[in-house]
């Protein structure tokens, strides 16, 4: 094996210029996926975990200029879900056994903090993990949506080159970004985060920092999707070649962080054709599929080519369950928290 894999597999640290090493040599590719999915077997076994993804608004205040929803978009039907449709789709995506529900949408101000905290309850009354994925707030509405019983929150830094997200993020703060990372942490959420690989600008150094970053702040999970430009953003003419980079920053992760949840990117399939069933056989342990109903699917419309916007929960729960099964691993049955050694 080569020498630097080696070490990783052994001791789960890497130097910086290490990593960028492993990013730039494809040659080395697949002995990278190989030891990643051998450190996952070893530190998290066969299981897949499955989360119920309920996207139940693609209104946004923010103007992310690699994203669909960006509030600048006019080429997109607007909508949101009501508090009753919401619970809903999750009471329904719980009869098909998923034991995690996602919450994830743009950074929508009609949900305050009263509407979100109901939400919460509800969806926890039905014996569930709950992840949050809903953008920047105020430390005290973290705090309350804790207390009201969510468990997880997502948000990915993206980058963690500071003036490369402040370009692609026009308005947002970095330090808010790290900011409300830290308020997850400190009021007990499990962490998650994750990068957008092949932003323009973006170099193999700063993808490094990245991973590092991931470390320091100790992530539960860590979800890396490439970046696929979208007509409808100042991004539409950028390089959509990422699929690769990707999955090289998604193994190494693994390497340097054995026992974290990491997902098959819905990103990733949308790339390519076997895209998440390649991820889950590089280092990762986690598949997210869609739960919402009807058109909204189409609607979230964050990025082009997305998969399964034509199809309903019912039929996503099995296609995913016989992928899964197809390559030897199993479907778990527990809520799936990071189980740290
Ligand atoms: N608004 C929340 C936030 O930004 O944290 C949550 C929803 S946001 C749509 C979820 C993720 O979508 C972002 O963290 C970003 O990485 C990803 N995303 C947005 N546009 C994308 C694109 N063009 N290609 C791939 N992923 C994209
Ligand atoms: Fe809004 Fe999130 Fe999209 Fe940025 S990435 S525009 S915050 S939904
Ligand atoms: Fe939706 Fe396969 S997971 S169609």
């Amino acid at each position: 094996m080569n020498t630097i894999l080696q070490k990783a597999v052994e001791t789960h640290n890497l130097e910086k210029d290490e990593i960028i090493y492993l990013l730039s040599n494809d040659e080395l590719s697949e002995e990278l996926y190989t030891a990643a999915d051998k450190v996952r077997e070893e530190y998290v076994g066969n299981e897949v975990h499955l989360r119920g993804l309920i996207e139940f608004t693609n209104i946004c205040r923010e103007n992310c200029c690699y994203c669909g929803l960006r509030r600048d978009n006019t080429n997109l039907k607007r909508y949101r879900l009501t508090e009753e449709q919401i619970i809903d789709f999750a009471h329904k995506a719980v009869t098909y056994g998923y034991k995690t529900i996602v919450l994830q949408g743009g950074e929508d101000m009609y949900y305050t903090i009263e509407i979100l905290e109901r939400i919460v309850k509800a969806i926890k009354s039905f014996d569930v993990a709950l992840t949050l994925s809903i953008g920047e707030r105020p430390t005290q509405e973290y705090k309350r949506l804790k207390e009201a019983g969510a468990d997880r929150f997502l948000m990915r830094i993206e980058t963690t080159d500071k003036k490369l997200y402040e370009e692609m993020d026009p308005g947002m703060s970095h330090e808010n970004r790290k900011r409300c990372l830290n308020d997850f942490k400190v009021l007990g959420y499990e962490v998650g985060s994750g990068s957008l690989v092949g932003l323009p600008g973006q170099t193999v150094e700063s993808l490094a920092d990245d991973i590092l970053f991931f470390k320091e702040i100790d992530a539960d999970m860590i979800g890396i999707g490439p970046f696929i430009p979208n007509a409808d953003t100042p991004l539409r003419d950028a390089s959509n070649n990422n699929f690769d980079m990707s999955l090289r920053v998604m193994a190494i992760t693994r390497l340097l962080l054995p026992t974290i949840n990491i997902p098959a990117t819905t990103a990733m399939e949308s790339l390519n054709s076997n895209g998440r069933i390649i991820a889950l056989q590089s280092g990762a342990n986690v598949v997210m599929p869609n739960v919402t109903e009807g058109e909204y699917r189409k609607l979230y419309a964050l990025y082009p080519g997305k998969i399964c916007t034509g199809d309903t929960p019912s039929h996503c729960r099995g296609c995913i369950t016989s992928k899964i099964l197809s390559i030897g691993r199993t479907i778990s049955n527990t809520k799936g928290f990071h189980k740290r050694r």
